[in-house]
């Protein structure tokens, strides 16, 4: 679907969402009631040229939920123009909050549909009374916009099929928006893996027709206030490798390069948010498969940084790419401020924290609160995972420094994150944390304003983090 934000003098529909019906007034409240609506969350009531929609708050991730559910309603009926002024009667308008329900509930994935039903809705929010001053008003507008945008386009990457996005194909969308964006854009292929001793990265994509791809976008903008690096695990597929998943194990697999996506997703609003620091963004696209060629459980490899890590299962494939991705970074980057990680690392910990939840690990106290607010703010669900000092033995190997998969699942996320560790260098300890996005990336069902599909998972949470730097 798509929408415009306009003005428009002659609207079909008009959407009001309700908490109760303490604004209206008697008629309408009976009229209402006697349709049976009742103004809870989820409810949608078509009246004459109004469109009523409940919710159990006028504010936040409520509002979000009840404007998607009205965006959604309205792409059902035959209305192309819609008005929305009143919100209970409040006061204020919650703008961002109305825009990103609208933007993010009303995507959809048409692509490998043979018929695309591609509706266009104009529409215009009334914005005489809304929290904002006049003067950031359409800032707020622009920046909205602009993350949502971006947060789609995630969901666009994520959804397509692994045929059709390689990790060459993640190359040429870096390519494509850092033009768009004014970015840096290096891209290396296998032998700048070789040549700089990324043998684990180079391992995983070793049976595929694929070629691996280690991809660095960079935002400079003038005098930066410091450097903040994302990296993110782009596994175009991953079918386990010899250590194959199950069937149903595999599908949905194409979602492994979330992270990645993710990282693609936040450089694209840089500008929009008028980033004061320097910006990194680091890929590993790689595609793990099966074939002769295909790396080994058994096998020893020597990381960027010179650790040796026994391969104990194929399918543990996302650390060893990560690791030399963030050694790449902490070789290549000096004096970092924050250095996070992304991926959709381990189906554990979507038992630790069920699905829709990403699990954030690292050292670093205060800079987790940092990422509980950015959180709190952005509505994206985060829960942290504790490290102890007993668990780091879980990953030692007889043989080689470290093994990539443990024979134990209990806390499985956690030993995954311990095991980037040993990529992190000491001077950097405090400045990493480690986001597992594998519950909140992808899910096979509606939830929110999030579709079926895709998410875009980390987008908003980490663009709120860096507005919030000061
Ligand atoms: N890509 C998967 C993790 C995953 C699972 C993402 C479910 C999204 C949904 C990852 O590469 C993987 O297979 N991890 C293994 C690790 C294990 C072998 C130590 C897992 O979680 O089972
Ligand atoms: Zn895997
Ligand atoms: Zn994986």
């Amino acid at each position: 679907m798509k929408i415009k934000l306009k003005e428009i003098k002659d609207f079909d529909i008009e959407i009001i969402v309700l908490k109760d019906f303490k604004d209206c007034n008697k008629k309408e409240k009976d009229l209402l009631k006697n349709s049976g609506f009742s103004a809870k969350e989820g409810e949608v009531l078509h009246m004459g040229s109004t469109l009523y929609v409940g919710s159990s708050k006028l504010k936040g991730e409520d509002l979000k939920i009840a404007f998607s559910n009205a965006i959604k309603a309205v792409s059902k009926t035959k209305y192309t123009n819609i008005k929305i002024s009143l919100v209970n009667n409040e006061k204020e308008l919650d703008i961002k909050n109305i825009i990103e329900g609208l933007l993010l509930g009303s995507y959809t994935f048409n692509k490998y549909k043979s018929k695309k039903e591609e509706k266009s809705l104009n529409i215009f929010i009334d914005d005489k009374n809304t929290k904002y001053k006049k003067i950031d008003l359409q800032k707020v507008i622009n920046e909205t916009i602009a993350i949502c945008d971006s947060v789609n386009l995630v969901r666009d990457i994520v959804n397509t099929t692994p045929e059709d996005f390689t990790p060459l194909t993640m190359a040429q969308k870096a390519k494509e928006i850092s033009f768009e964006n004014a970015l840096e854009c290096k891209v290396f292929g296998e032998d700048y893996l070789k040549e700089n001793g990324m043998n684990a990265m180079l391992a995983v994509g070793r049976a595929s027709r694929h070629e691996s791809q280690l991809i660095h976008l960079t935002y400079k903008p003038k005098n930066p206030k410091g450097k903040i690096v994302l990296v993110g695990k782009g596994l175009t597929y991953d079918c386990g490798g010899l250590s194959l998943k199950s069937g149903e194990g595999m599908v949905s697999m194409k979602c492994d390069k979330s992270g990645a996506s993710a990282v693609l997703g936040i450089m694209n609003s840089l500008n929009a948010i008028s980033c004061e620091y320097e910006v990194h963004g680091i890929l590993g696209a790689v595609e793990n498969m099966i074939g002769g060629d295909a790396y080994k459980p058994d096998d020893v490899l020597v990381a960027k940084n010179g650790k040796t890590i026994e391969v104990r299962n194929t399918d543990a494939e996302g650390r060893l790419v990560l690791a030399d991705c963030l050694c790449y970074a902490q070789d290549e980057i000096k004096d970092i401020d924050y250095i996070f990680d992304l991926a959709t690392l381990t189906g554990a910990c979507i038992i630790a924290l069920g699905e829709y939840t990403t699990g954030v690990m690292g050292h670093n106290k205060k800079l987790k609160n940092k990422i509980d607010k950015a959180a709190e703010k952005s509505g994206e669900l985060v829960g942290f995972l504790p490290y102890n000092r007993y668990l780091p033995s879980m990953i030692k190997s007889s043989i080689a420094d470290i093994v990539n998969s443990v024979s134990s699942k209990a806390g499985g996320a956690i030993t995954a994150s311990l095991f980037l560790d040993n990529f992190i260098k000491d001077e950097n300890k405090d400045k990493w944390l480690h986001f597992d996005i594998a519950g909140a990336a992808y899910r096979e069902k509606v939830w929110g304003y999030n579709p079926y599909g895709a998410s875009g998972a980390g987008v908003r949470l980490i663009l709120e983090f860096i507005k919030n730097q000061k």
